[in-house]
């Protein structure tokens, strides 16, 4: 049995969860960057030069902010983490400063990437600057209409943009081409996968260069709460960076664990087992196991799948899983930015909307609880925009009245995440 958030098996495995599942072509590949990652992050020197350009550049360590006029409302202590304020507005960062100094180190030219959002493109076109490396990014045609914003700004660092307009022209989508190209190019190439995802080592190598959240998160809390530990700490999951990089830092607390799903992209919830992306995961499929489209406000939740230590985790019974309905979100998206000055990104909103809902229920009254803040709003303000504005343009009367109303709003279609092991 694998250590809670240890290291995964040999053969890339997170209890029954995990593994590479890729063309001949890929594996040499693959066992190349295992090999690399390994030697590197035993390898002091990478973690000096890493620790340093997160630091001097990346704007790190991001703080802890204490969430007063929220907490009162809901009746709980609420802290966040604020990966929002790291440079490039989200946790993305930690991850491909990572993968891009070990894509240097193993003398590669020129990296490519997926992205739904279109944070983790930003930051993999912001590394790619800083690096000098070549860069292009794969992203669904549908993200690139809803995330225009973020299209630009890749764009602007010098990267291109490879518009992918088959299937739901999302996520999925975008990572099937980054796969397909890197299988073309993988002698001067290196994929910077942006989550837990994909195959071994990605979910490992990915969850250990976004443990820099979790491990910061968890001296920031003590320090803050006299020694103790938050009660909860709840972050959103879309691959599952955030999350997994979150929740190493505290596995090993008492603290209970909680991830995030899109209502429409609940692989936890509404999934089953299967193959996708290189990896054994639970994701949403047919009854003949098909891949089914995922449906989500947000771009970088509408992924049908999720990353395979997520899965074990649920097994395992050491964190939870729940999701919650774009409904839910935007109260949740609203509720913040009119308590405490900060617009979130609609991911981390489905975090904070689950929380909302369960304050003074599933979460005792006084509990405290730690969110990842994972990303900014500044890429979806448009957006929210046009699904919020009234007939004449203006954000209606009596909204932020509504906003109180989000704690009963339950979907009713909810079925539980998968069972704690013991319990099968
Ligand atoms: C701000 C933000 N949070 C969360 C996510 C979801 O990714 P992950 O589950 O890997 O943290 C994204 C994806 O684009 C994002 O942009």
């Amino acid at each position: 049995m694998t250590a809670v958030m240890g290291e995964p098996s040999q053969a890339g495995y997170f209890g029954s969860f995990g593994g590479r599942f890729v063309p001949e072509a890929l594996v040499p590949a693959c066992m190349e960057l295992e090999a690399a990652f390994s030697a590197a992050w035993a390898d002091a020197g990478f973690h000096a030069e890493l620790d340093l350009l997160l630091g001097s550049y990346g704007g790190r360590p991001t703080p802890v902010t204490e969430c007063r006029r929220l907490s009162e409302r809901l009746g709980i202590r609420v802290l966040l983490k604020r990966e929002d304020l790291a440079h490039t507005g989200s946790h993305k960062l930690n991850n491909v400063v990572g993968q891009a100094l070990l894509a240097r180190r193993m003398g590669k030219q020129r990296l490519i990437a997926e992205t739904g959002a279109g944070q983790h493109g930003v930051a993999t076109a912001t590394a790619a600057a800083l690096f000098g490396m070549g860069c292009v990014v794969f992203m669904g045609g549908l993200d690139m209409e809803r995330q225009a914003l973020n299209v630009f700004r890749m764009e602007l660092l010098g990267a291109e943009v490879r518009p992918v307009e088959v299937g739901s022209r999302t996520l999925k989508d975008a990572v099937n081409e980054a796969l397909r190209e890197w299988v073309a190019t993988v002698d001067s190439t290196h994929y910077c996968l942006g989550s837990v995802m994909g195959p071994h080592p990605y979910p490992w190598m990915v969850r250990e260069l976004q443990r820099v959240v979790g491990d910061e998160a968890r001296a920031q809390c003590r320090e803050l709460l006299g020694g103790s530990d938050p009660d909860w700490v709840v972050a959103c999951v879309g691959g599952g960076s955030n999350a997994a990089g979150t929740f190493a830092g505290f596995a090993g607390s008492g603290a209970a664990l909680v991830g995030v799903e899109a209502a429409g992209g609940a692989a936890l919830s509404h999934g089953a087992p299967g193959v996708v992306h290189g990896m054994y995961s639970y994701l949403l499929q047919d009854e003949v196991g098909q891949i089914s489209e995922a449906h989500s406000i947000s771009a970088g939740l509408d992924y049908p799948g999720v990353g395979p230590e997520h899965a074990h985790l649920a097994a395992s019974g050491r964190a939870r899983y729940d999701f919650a309905t774009d409904e839910e979100v935007l109260a949740a998206f609203r509720m913040l930015a009119e308590t405490e000055g900060i617009i979130p990104a609609l991911e981390p909103a489905h975090a904070l909307a689950w929380v909302v809902r369960n304050a003074g229920t599933t979460i005792p009254e006084g509990a405290c609880v730690l969110v990842t803040l994972s990303g900014r709003g500044d890429k979806d303000v448009a957006q929210v925009r046009d699904i919020l504005r009234g007939p004449a343009g203006q954000l209606g009367d009596g909204q932020a009245g509504q906003l109180g109303e989000v704690r009963s709003v339950r979907p009713a279609e909810q079925e539980p995440a998968p069972r704690a092991e013991q319990e099968r």
